[in-house]
C-alpha cells in the first residue's frame, strides 16, 4: 500500500453483504446526495468516519472544524430526515436506507438531532443567503438529522464507464503498483481548460503522478454535466498527457460550493484515496462572489500539516500571456493585463453553448469540440 496513512489511521471498510446485513425495523427515504455519502462513509472515502454525524461530532465540525476528539474535518455529513420521520425513530432502530425502492444500506440508530441550520450555514458556507448553492440544499433538505453507524449494501448505479470508479483501497493499490509515492490530487467540477491544465502539469513535474478526480455527484444545474466533462477528461488526456503519469477517476460526492471548507474536506478525502500532496488553484470550490480567490488556500493555516497528513499545493490565478506567449501566473509574468487572456466560467460555457470555441488559450479545440456536441445534445442543460 502507499506509504500515505488514511485520516484517523485506518481505511474504513463498512461494505457488507445482503446476508450479513442487520435486520431493519424501519426505513428511512433518502436523497441522491446522502447515498453519495452513505457510500463514500462505506468505501474509506471519509475516514475515519464509519457513519453519518453524531451531535457532538456535529456541532463540534460546524464550531472548529474537528471532529469531537479533535481530528480535523471540515463539512457535517448528515443524514436529514423530517419531523415525522424523527418521531418514528430511537436509539438502537436499524434503519434501512432506500431511494426510489432499492435499499442501498442500514444505519444503527444512535440519536435524531435537530440542527442549527443558521448557524451551519454561517460556519460552513460563510453566509446564509438563499441565493447560495449549497446554503438552498442545507435549507431545502428535512430539519432533522439522524446519527448512527452505516453500512452499503448496494451500490448506486454507475453512470460512467465502470473503470473510472475506484475505491480508496483500490486508488491505493493503483498508485504502489504504477510506482508512485507522490501523488497529487486535483479536484474539479469543471472541464480541464488551459489553466487546470497548467497548474496540474507544474504540480506534475515535482511528484510522481496526477490522480485527476473529477466531483461527478450533483452540482448546480448550471454547471457542465458529468458526463460530457468525462469524454472531454479522457480526450484530454489521450492528446494531452503521458499515459502512465495520469489516473482518471470519479468523485461521487455532491459538491457543496463551501469554499475554504470544501478545500479541506477534498484534500482530507483525497488523502484516503492515497493522495500525497493536494492542488488548490484560485476560489477553490467557490461560487459567485462569496469567497475570497485565496480564501482556501489561507484555510490550511489552522492545521498542522502534520495532523493534515496532505500537502496542499498552492497555485496562484492562472492565465495565457500574449506576450510570454506561455500559461503564467503573478507570480511568473511582468506584462500587464492587457497581455492576458481571462474569460469567466460564466463566459466560457455561454460560449461552448452557443457552439462557439474559446480561444486556444483558454480551452484546447479538441476539449472545446467535445463540449460543444455534449452540450447541444444535453437535454438537462439550461441555457
Ligand atoms: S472546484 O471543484 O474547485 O469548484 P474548479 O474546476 O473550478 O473546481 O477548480 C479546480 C481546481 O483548479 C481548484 O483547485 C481551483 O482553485 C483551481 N483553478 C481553477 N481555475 C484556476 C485558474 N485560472 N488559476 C489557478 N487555479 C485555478
Amino acid at each position: 500500500m502507499t506509504a500515505i496513512a488514511p485520516h484517523g489511521g485506518t481505511l474504513v471498510n463498512q461494505w457488507s453483504t445482503k446476508e450479513e446485513a442487520p435486520e431493519a425495523n424501519v426505513s428511512i427515504s433518502i436523497d441522491k446526495m446522502a447515498l453519495s455519502d452513505l457510500e463514500l462513509l462505506a468505501n474509506g472515502a471519509y475516514s475515519p468516519l464509519t457513519g453519518f454525524l453524531s451531535k457532538e461530532d456535529y456541532e463540534s465540525v460546524v464550531d472548529r472544524m474537528r471532529l469531537s476528539d479533535g481530528t480535523p474535518w471540515s463539512i457535517p455529513i448528515t443524514l436529514p430526515v423530517d419531523e415525522e420521520k424523527a418521531k418514528q425513530l430511537s436509539k438502537g432502530d436499524v434503519a434501512e436506507l432506500n431511494l426510489e425502492d432499492t435499499v442501498y444500506g442500514y444505519i444503527e440508530v444512535s440519536e435524531v438531532y435537530q440542527p442549527n441550520k443558521t448557524k451551519e450555514a454561517e460556519q460552513v458556507y460563510l453566509t446564509t443567503e438563499l441565493e447560495h448553492p449549497g446554503v438552498k440544499k442545507l435549507f431545502a433538505r428535512p430539519d432533522y438529522y439522524v446519527a448512527g453507524e452505516i453500512v452499503l449494501i448496494e451500490r448506486s448505479e454507475r453512470e460512467h464507464n465502470e473503470g473510472f470508479y475506484l475505491d480508496p483501497a483500490q486508488s491505493r493499490q493503483h498508485f504502489e503498483e504504477l510506482g508512485w509515492s507522490k501523488v497529487v490530487g486535483f479536484q474539479t467540477r469543471n472541464p480541464v481548460h488551459r489553466a487546470h491544465e497548467y497548474i496540474q502539469k507544474a504540480a506534475l513535474e515535482t511528484v510522481d503522478g496526477l490522480f485527476l478526480n473529477p466531483l461527478v455527484g450533483e452540482t448546480k444545474s448550471d454547471d457542465v454535466p458529468a458526463d460530457v466533462r468525462m469524454q472531454s477528461y479522457q480526450v484530454l488526456l489521450k492528446h494531452y498527457y503521458p499515459d502512465n503519469r495520469v489516473v482518471l477517476a470519479v468523485f461521487s460526492a455532491a459538491m457543496r460550493y463551501a469554499g475554504p471548507r470544501e478545500a479541506i474536506f477534498h484534500a482530507l478525502v483525497r488523502k484516503n484515496f492515497g493522495c500525497s500532496h493536494f492542488i488548490v488553484g484560485r476560489d477553490h470550490a467557490g461560487v459567485g462572489d462569496y469567497y475570497g480567490t485565496y480564501d482556501a488556500q489561507k484555510i490550511f493555516s489552522h492545521f498542522d500539516e502534520e495532523e493534515l497528513g496532505i500537502t496542499p499545493l498552492f497555485f496562484e490565478h492562472s492565465f495565457y500571456c500574449k506576450a510570454c506567449e506561455a500559461m503564467v501566473s503573478g507570480k511568473t509574468c511582468p506584462h500587464g493585463k492587457e497581455e492576458h487572456v481571462i474569460l469567466s466560467g460564466t463566459k466560457v460555457r455561454e460560449l461552448l453553448r452557443n457552439g462557439e470555441r474559446p480561444p486556444k488559450t483558454i480551452s484546447r479545440p479538441e476539449i472545446a469540440d467535445v463540449l460543444i456536441e455534449g452540450l447541444r445534445t444535453d437535454s438537462s442543460v439550461q441555457s
